[in-house]
């Protein structure tokens, strides 16, 4: 995997900072404007995986992976990523190739309109790297900023406690 060298100093030229953000894996040099928030640039760039819903840091559809751990990118300055990996859900499986995150949280019945899935399985993705056997009231927890307007918050623990599941029997398989 790329990984981007040296935060360095980061100035503004005409409003525009230079960055360079390693993304899903490969080193990105963009462009953004002084003040603009990752959410934008990420949604900019292509990644349209990565939901604005309330644009104000509650609902988490926004959330993808800084480092490695959850943050709502609505929150962070895009400059604030630079010299850092994030990883969006376009980063983690394909439709043909779904990662056993995303495939628990279908096979699960997890998932109605689908908008607030990608942040959902990033928390999800970020909770079972740092403990791979969690138990509801950690499930729960960790999906705590996630909400969902559709279901009842059932599903969603069922697909994560799957995940886990899954991804224990078959190692590598996260
Ligand atoms: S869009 Fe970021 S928390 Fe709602
Ligand atoms: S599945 Fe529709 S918002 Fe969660």
């Amino acid at each position: 995997m790329a990984k981007t060298k040296g935060r360095g100093v980061l100035k503004a030229v005409d409003g525009v900072i230079a960055i360079t953000v390693n993304i899903n894996g490969r080193d990105q040099a963009l462009k953004v404007v002084s003040g603009e928030y990752l959410l934008d640039t990420l949604r900019r760039e292509g990644y349209k995986g990565v939901k604005k819903g309330c644009d104000n840091g509650d609902c988490g559809t926004c959330t993808v992976l800084l480092d490695g751990r959850p943050v709502l990118a609505c929150m962070m300055f895009a400059a604030q990523a630079h010299g850092r990996r994030v990883l969006t859900i376009e980063g983690l499986g394909t439709p043909d190739r779904p990662h056993p995150i995303q495939q628990a949280f279908v096979e699960s019945g997890a998932v109605q309109c689908g908008f607030c899935i990608p942040g959902m399985v990033l928390a999800t993705k970020a909770l079972l790297d740092e403990n791979p056997d969690p138990d509801e009231p950690a499930a729960r927890r960790a999906l705590d900023g996630n909400l969902c307007r559709c279901t009842g918050y059932v599903k969603q623990i069922e697909a994560v406690l799957l995940a886990a599941k899954r991804i224990k029997a078959s190692p590598g398989g996260k």
